[in-house]
């Protein structure tokens, strides 16, 4: 059987392909003379299944797509006080290369903007590492989010400095303000060559699925840096990442995203799926015409939106009964799906309302796929409080989701018949 979504990722692009409007970067001389006509589309799954379309193994410059992976790469580097001391975590409200740093303290305002960019290039490897150890583990950082070796385009990079004035500007006035402490020339050339590594778009949502999968790449399974981080960085991402169209982003599509002027934009969904585009017509901000038309499709499309109301907690209680077994009467809880707060907040209050006056309680796991710390905890104490009121506790767990959690006096089950006799 044909791919389903392959189907549908290539009519999205049949629809959006009409759209000619916007120009290839003109400020880069070899980017100028792109393709425009590029066009193609990728979803990567946390598992790691990928479903591409069109020109998803052209390949092109990454450009400011590399911010928040590089970003992430330096907060494991450094740790958070280090860079958060250096680069702040506020929207801008303004373009890419906005020439602005916080006024008392000199910080940029966010490492998605190249003020913010360069000064996270400078806080890569250790403190007194060298440009050219940094352009590699930039390098090599990048790969491990992509799960393959990348190359740096070295034409893109010679052309992007020659007329880097504008990220010598910014870099200059970091130095003035000593949140750069070194050769400022030197940062410009470590940024822009990070903004040259090559990719296709297939790379880009292999790296924006192991955003989505917290940092865990779902091909090679390695864990590139911490669940903190990704979750830090895509928190970043969703607030800055479209520079001064990401309320508008925020609002219409809603998910996590960052453009490059090469012609790529991404978007991770935490826990689903890592997505990436790519057309190199650009929009007065920046960023692709019909990547941006195509990531407002696939958000209403596919129910994207991560303000998306999931369902009601109280659907996490399957039923609620007494179950007349050879021991008696029994309460059985019947839990089933992801469960968090809310939902293990709804479950100890059923329990707390329902004056329950079975002398066994039973929570039967079986159909429930994750139980979260916290909602752990509440239904543990739950527990405990039934049986110091007197009662004795099973949890019915073939799956073991209960993993090595201590049950205390209560006592763990396969079967349903197991605890109710
Ligand atoms: O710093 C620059 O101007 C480029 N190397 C990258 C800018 C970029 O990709 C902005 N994003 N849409």
């Amino acid at each position: 059987m044909r791919s389903i979504v392959t189907d549908y990722l290539a009519d999205a692009l049949f629809r959006v392909e009409p759209d000619t409007s916007g120009q290839t970067a003109q400020y880069i001389p070899e980017l100028a003379g792109a393709n425009p006509e590029s066009l193609a589309a990728v979803v990567a799954t946390i598992d790691g299944e990928v479903y591409g379309s069109g020109d998803s193994d052209v390949e092109f410059t990454i450009q400011s797509i590399s911010k928040p992976f590089v970003y992430a790469l330096a907060l494991a580097d450094r740790g958070f006080d280090a860079v958060l001391d250096k680069v702040g975590v506020e929207p801008s409200g303004e373009a890419f290369n906005e020439v602005s740093l916080e006024h008392d303290t000199g910080r940029p305002l966010n490492p998605m903007i190249n003020a913010g960019a360069l000064t996270v290039q400078s806080l890569i490897g250790s403190w007194n590492s060298e440009p050219e150890d940094r352009g590699e583990r930039v390098r090599q950082g990048l790969s491990a989010f992509a799960g393959r070796e990348l190359t740096i385009d070295e034409r893109v990079y010679s052309s992007e400095m020659e007329t880097a004035h504008r990220n010598l500007a910014i870099a200059h006035m970091l130095r003035s303000r000593d949140v750069l402490t070194e050769d400022p020339r030197k940062v410009v050339a470590g940024y822009v060559r990070q903004c040259a590594v090559v990719v296709t778009t297939r790379d880009l949502a292999m790296m924006a699925a192991t955003l989505a999968n917290r940092g865990v790449n779902p091909l090679t399974n390695e864990q590139v840096v911490s669940g903190e981080i990704v979750r830090h960085v895509l928190s970043v991402m969703f607030t800055c990442g479209m520079y001064d169209a990401a309320g508008d982003w925020a609002t219409q599509v809603g998910i996590p995203a960052k453009s490059g002027v090469g012609g790529g934009l991404i978007g991770a969904l935490p826990g689903q799926v890592g997505i990436a585009t790519f057309s190199p017509r650009l929009d007065e901000h920046g960023h692709s015409v019909r990547g941006v038309s195509l990531f407002e499709r696939f958000s209403s499309d596919m129910g994207l939106h991560v303000m998306e109301i999931p369902s009601a907690a109280s659907s996490v209680v399957r039923s609620n009964r007494v179950h007349d077994g050879e021991r008696g009467p029994t309460r059985v809880l019947r839990l089933q799906g992801g469960i968090r707060f809310a939902g293990a907040e709804r479950i100890v209050r059923d329990i707390e309302e329902s004056g329950i006056d079975e002398a066994r309680v039973v929570f039967d796991v079986a159909l429930v796929f994750s139980l979260d710390a916290v909602a752990l905890r509440l239904i543990l104490e739950g527990s405990r409080r039934l049986i110091d009121e007197g009662r004795e506790v099973y949890f019915v767990d073939p799956d073991g989701i209960l993993a090595r959690a201590d049950v205390g006096d209560a006592v763990i089950v396969e079967e349903l018949e197991d605890a109710v006799g």
